[in-house]
C-alpha cells in the first residue's frame, strides 16, 4: 500500500539480471503471527547483463540477517527501501543468506504466505515470493529449490512443497519438519508450500514410459467425498497429453490442494497445484454440471501448464499469454476431446465464442484495452485478463487454423526442443511455428502487438454468367488507447457456401478444392473468387469462429434463417440464430424505450420451435441455440445503453417464447429427463440443459404450470444441477414459494461453502433483487467479504451480473460499487481491482447515469492510501 504515484513498466525497457541463481535452500518456522524464513541462495554474475549490482525484491517483510559469502553485512554494503535490497558491490559467486520475518495471519491479501482456515498455503504468481523472500522475483530466473518447513506437528501434521519429499521426522518439541527438493529449476513464482491439517485421495498412476507417479487430492477432512471427478480429470489429463502433444509428467509426483481462500481458479506450482475449492470438490449433491465440467478443465489447465509455462516459461510478466493463451488453447481441446463427439466438440467451441464476446470483445473495447502482449502496465496482476487468456488462446488456435493440425504439432515440437528450461517470448513461439512449417508468419505477429477487435466487413456478388461468387473481405480495427491506427492483420477466414436446399456447395477458390476455405486476409481488402458455383448461394463466413474478430455481413431474415435451418458448421448455425434474436432484442428495446408496444414475429418464433424439436440435433446444441445474447451483450450494441429498456426487452421475448412454445417446452422437458444415478457426462449433462432451459422458459411466463413444474422438481431433484435450476425458475418468476425453497436450501447446504456461495448468487443475480436486499444478505452471519468465492457470489454478481438493479437511475448501485472496492481495497488489492473493472465502460450509458458512475469513480480515485492495483484501473477508466 503507497500513496506516491503509481510507476508504469514498459517492455521495452526489458533488462537481463545482472546475477542468476542457481540454488535455492529456504527454511521455514511457520508461525501464524511470527514466521522465519531462512534462505541461502548460490549466485553468480550474468555475463548477459550489465547491471553490476545484485538485486533482490522483497515488500512487506523485516530483513533479520543478511550474509555475502558467509559475512555480516553490515548497512553500509546494502541499500534497502520498502521494494528492494539492493547490494552494489559484490564478487561474480556469491552465496547469499538471508533471513527474515513475516506475519502470516495478518495476510488479507491472499498473496505470499498466508493463512486460511488456519492452514497455511502460498500464493507467488505473479510478484508474491517477495513477500515471503529477498529474492530476485522475475521470471528469467530459474534456480533448483530445496525447501524444509518446521511446523507444529498437531496443528500441521500435513508438509508439502515442491517435487520429491526426501526427509522427514520429529523435532521433539511438538514440532515436525520435511524437506522437499524439487529436481526441476523454476522461476520463484512457481514456489509453493502447504502446512495444514488436510487428507488427501491418493491413487498411483501409470505414465506411458512406464514409470508411475503418486497423484494426490488434498482436501479437509469432510470432503474426501468430494475428491473423485479431480483426480479422474487429473488421470485424463495426463493421458492427454502424452497422447496429444507427446508431453509426459516429469515428477514421480503431483498434488493437488484445494484452499477456501483463493484469489483466482488455480495456481501451476511444480508439482504442486493449489486449487480453489470450487474447481476441486464436487459430488451430485452438491456441484452442477458446469462446476464439473470447470473442474475438468482448470485441473486440465494448471495440469497443462507443467510443460508450457512450467518447463518452458516466460523471460517477463509481458510474455504471460506465452503460457496462459496457449495453455488455455491446450485445455479447450482437452475438454472438447473428453467429449469426443464433432457435435459435442461445436458445443464447447460456442461456449468459448460467447465468453469472448461476453467478456473479451467489451474489454478490447474499453478504457483498459491492451495487446495480448502489452507495451505497458502498472500492477501485473491487473494483465490476468480475458484478453491475454482467452484472446491469447484464439491466436494459438488460429496458428492450428492456419497451419493444419500436422505442422502445428511440428512447431509445438520444435518448442520444445529449442527452449526447454529456459524463459522465453512471444516471438519465440512464433518462430517455432514458422520455422517447423515453412510458414511466412511476420505479419501474424500483430495479434499480438495490437489491441482492439478487428472487424471484418462481407460482401458477396454472383455472377450466374460466369457461375462465379465473389466475396469480398474489407478489415478494420478500432483505436485503442495509446493505439490509433492499425496495421492490417493476418486472418483466417473460414467459409462455405449454401445452397438453395440447405447443402454445402463444392468450393474451388484460390486453388483449394474443399466444402469449407480457410481464406487468409492480409491486406486491408480482397477479393476472393470462386468459381464453377452453379447456384446464388447463402455465405456461411468465419466457420467454426475461425478469428476472434467481429463479422459484418448484410444478412437477410431469409439468409439467416436459411443458415439457421441448415448451416453444416454448427458454430455458424448456432450464429445465426444468434443474429436473429439480436436484430429483434435490439428493436425491442428501442421500442420500450419509445413506450411503443412490443410484438415479437412468428417467423423467428417458428424457426426457434423447429430447432427445439429437432431430436437429430443434440440437446447441448438445441440448449445453445435457444438461449437468448445476455443483456451485456445486447448492450454491447448499442450507442447508448439503456439497461432498463434492454432488461424489459429481453423479459418480454422470454415471456413470449415461453408462452408461444409452451407444449414444445414441456414436451422437451419430459423428453429429456436423465433418470438414474447422476453422470456430469456431456451427453446426459445436454440433456439437463436443455430441460432445465425448457423449464426457466416455462416458469418465466408466470404460469400455474410452469410454476409447479419447478417447484415440483425442486423438491424432488437428485442433483445439485436440478436443485438450483428449479430454484433459480422460482426466483425469477418471483413465485410466492421462492422464498422458502430458499430457506429450504440454505438449512438443506448451510455446511457447504460452495452452494451457499450459490444461495448468495442466485439472490444477487435476480432482477427482483434491489440494492436493499442486497445489504441485508451483507448482514447475514454467512457472508464475509474477506472470502472472494463468498465476496464475489454477493458483491460481484450484483454489480456485474444485475444490471436492472445494479444501474438505478438514482446511482445508488454505482456508490455501494465505490464503497464495496474501497472496502475490499483495504483487505485485497487483487480481489478489489478485479471489482474495479466493472465500471470500465461508464461512458457508453445515458448522461445521467454517466455523471453518476464518474462520481463513484472519482470517488475511489480520491482515497489517499489506494493499492496500485485499484489506483491503475480507476485512473484509466477516467482517463479521457
Ligand atoms: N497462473 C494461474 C493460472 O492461470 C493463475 C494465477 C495468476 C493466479 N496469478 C494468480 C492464481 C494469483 C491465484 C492467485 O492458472
Ligand atoms: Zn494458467
Amino acid at each position: 500500500m503507497r500513496t506516491d504515484t503509481p510507476q508504469t513498466i514498459y517492455r521495452k525497457d526489458y533488462t537481463p539480471p545482472g546475477f542468476l541463481v542457481e540454488t535455492v535452500e529456504l527454511g521455514f518456522d511457520l508461525d501464524p503471527q511470527r514466521t522465519i524464513v531462512a534462505s541461502r541462495l548460490t549466485m553468480s554474475r550474468n555475463p548477459d547483463s550489465k547491471v553490476r549490482a545484485i538485486e533482490l525484491h522483497g515488500e512487506n517483510i523485516v530483513l533479520v540477517a543478511l550474509r555475502m559469502n558467509g559475512k555480516t553485512l553490515s548497512k553500509r554494503d546494502y541499500r534497502l527501501d520498502d521494494k528492494m535490497l539492493v547490494i552494489p558491490e559484490a564478487p561474480d559467486e556469491v552465496t547469499l543468506e538471508i533471513e527474515t520475518l513475516t506475519a502470516p495471519a495478518k495476510n488479507t491479501t491472499l498473496n505470499g504466505l498466508y493463512v486460511s482456515n488456519g492452514n497455511f498455503f502460498t500464493q507467488c504468481e505473479a510478484e508474491g515470493f517477495r513477500n515471503i523472500t529477498y529474492f530476485p522475483d522475475r521470471p528469467d530466473v530459474m534456480a533448483k529449490y530445496t525447501v524444509m518447513l518446521r511446523a507444529d506437528k498437531a496443528a500441521y501434521p500435513v508438509l508439502l512443497s515442491n517435487g520429491n519429499l526426501i526427509e522427514e521426522g520429529d523435532l521433539g518439541d511438538g514440532r515436525h519438519y520435511a524437506k522437499w527438493e524439487d529436481p526441476f529449476k523454476k522461476p520463484s513464482y512457481l514456489f509453493a508450500l502447504v502446512a495444514a491439517r488436510l487428507v488427501c485421495q491418493e491413487e498411483t498412476f501409470k505414465l506411458a514410459d512406464g514409470r508411475s507417479a503418486l497423484l494426490q487430492v488434498w482436501v479437509e477432512e469432510g470432503n474426501l467425498d468430494k475428491t473423485d471427478y479431480a483426480m479422474q480429470s487429473l488421470k485424463n489429463s495426463i493421458r492427454w497429453d502424452e497422447e496429444r502433444f507427446g508431453l509426459e509428467l516429469d515428477l514421480d509426483r503431483f498434488m493437488i490442494v484445494a484452499v477456501g481462500d483463493f484469489n483466482m481458479g488455480a495456481m501451476e506450482n511444480k508439482g504442486l497445484n493449489i486449487f480453489n475449492t470450487k474447481f476441486v470438490l464436487a459430488n451430485p449433491r452438491v456441484a452442477t454440471d458446469i462446476d464439473y465440467a470447470g473442474i475438468e478443465a482448470v485441473v486440465g489447465h494448471e495440469y497443462f501448464h507443467n510443460w508450457t509455462g512450467n518447463r518452458v516459461t516466460c523471460r517477463d510478466w509481458f510474455q504471460l499469454s506465452l503460457k496462459e493463451g496457449l495453455t488455455v488453447f491446450r485445455d479447450q481441446e482437452f475438454s472438447a476431446d473428453m467429449i469426443g463427439t464433432d457435435s459435442g466438440r461445436a458445443v464447447t467451441r460456442i461456449d468459448q465464442v460467447r465468453t469472448l464476446r461476453q467478456a473479451q470483445f467489451p474489454e478490447d473495447a474499453g478504457p483498459m484495452a491492451h495487446p495480448v502482449r502489452p507495451d505497458s502496465f502498472v500492477e501485473i496482476n491487473n494483465f490476468y485478463t480475458v484478453t491475454v487468456y482467452e484472446k491469447g488462446a484464439e491466436v494459438v488456435r488460429m496458428y492450428q487454423t492456419l497451419l493444419g493440425r500436422e505442422l502445428f504439432r511440428k512447431g509445438m515440437d520444435l518448442y520444445f526442443e529449442r527452449h526447454d528450461g529456459q524463459a522465453v517470448t512471444c516471438d519465440d513461439f512464433r518462430a517455432a511455428m514458422a520455422d517447423a512449417s515453412g510458414r511466412d508468419l511476420t505479419q501474424f505477429e500483430r495479434w499480438y502487438s495490437q489491441a482492439g477487435t478487428p472487424v471484418v466487413r462481407a460482401e458477396g456478388r454472383y455472377d450466374a454468367d460466369s457461375l462465379t461468387y465473389e466475396l469480398t473481405l474489407t478489415q478494420r480495427c478500432p483505436a485503442t488507447p495509446g493505439q490509433e491506427n492499425k496495421l492490417p492483420f493476418h486472418i483466417p477466414v473460414a467459409v462455405g457456401l449454401l445452397g438453395a436446399d440447405g447443402s454445402d456447395l463444392h468450393l474451388n477458390v484460390d486453388g483449394l478444392d474443399a466444402v469449407t476455405a480457410v481464406l487468409e486476409l492480409t491486406e486491408a481488402t480482397r477479393t476472393f473468387r470462386f468459381s464453377g458455383v452453379k447456384e446464388a448461394p447463402t455465405p456461411s463466413i468465419l466457420r467454426d469462429f475461425s478469428a476472434p474478430v467481429v463479422l459484418e455481413y448484410d444478412y437477410t431474415d431469409t439468409e439467416l434463417l436459411h443458415l439457421f435451418s441448415h448451416d453444416s458448421d454448427p458454430v455458424n448455425r448456432w450464429e445465426a440464430g444468434q443474429r436473429l434474436a439480436m436484430a429483434r432484442l435490439l428493436k425491442l428495446t428501442a421500442a420500450v424505450a419509445k413506450g411503443d408496444t412490443l410484438e415479437l414475429d412468428t417467423t423467428f418464433i417458428e424457426a426457434l420451435r423447429k430447432i427445439l424439436a429437432d431430436e437429430s440435433l443434440d440437446a447441448a446444441f438445441r440448449e445453445q441455440a435457444l438461449l437468448l445474447p445476455s443483456e451485456s451483450m445486447i448492450a454491447d450494441q448499442m450507442d447508448v445503453v439503456n439497461p432498463q429498456a434492454i432488461h424489459q426487452a429481453r423479459q418480454f421475448v422470454r415471456r413470449t417464447i415461453g408462452e408461444a412454445l409452451q407444449v414444445d417446452l414441456r414436451a422437451q422437458y419430459d423428453a429429456n429427463q436423465t433418470p438414474g444415478a447422476y453422470s456430469p457426462d456431456a451427453l446426459s449433462a445436454g440433456r439437463r440443459g436443455l430441460k432445465n432451459l425448457a423449464l426457466a422458459y416455462l416458469a418465466s411466463t408466470s404460469s400455474e404450470e410452469g410454476i409447479a413444474l419447478a417447484q415440483a422438481q425442486f423438491d424432488s431433484a437428485g442433483n445439485m444441477t436440478d436443485r438450483v435450476a428449479a430454484l433459480g425458475a422460482l426466483i425469477h418468476a418471483g413465485a410466492a414459494s421462492a422464498q422458502a425453497a430458499l430457506q429450504a436450501f440454505y438449512a438443506d447446504f448451510d455446511n457447504e461453502a460452495l452452494v451457499i456461495d450459490k444461495w448468495f448468487a442466485m439472490q444477487a443475480s435476480a432482477p427482483a433483487t434491489g440494492l436493499a436486499a442486497v445489504r441485508a444478505l451483507m448482514r447475514h452471519a454467512a457472508f464475509n467479504i474477506k472470502n472472494p468465492n463468498r465476496a464475489r457470489s454477493l458483491v460481484f454478481t450484483f454489480c456485474v451480473g444485475n444490471p436492472s438493479q445494479f444501474h438505478a437511475p438514482d446511482g445508488s448501485g454505482y456508490a455501494f460499487w465505490a464503497e464495496q472496492v474501497i472496502a475490499l481495497d483495504a483487505l485485497n488489492p487483487q480481489v478489489a481491482s478485479r471489482l474495479a473493472r466493472s465500471m470500465d465502460r461508464w461512458r457508453r450509458y445515458a448522461p445521467a447515469l454517466q455523471a453518476h458512475m464518474k462520481k463513484a469513480l472519482q470517488k475511489v480515485a480520491g482515497v489517499k492510501k489506494l493499492s496500485n492495483d485499484v489506483r491503475e484501473v480507476v485512473s484509466k477508466s477516467l482517463a479521457n
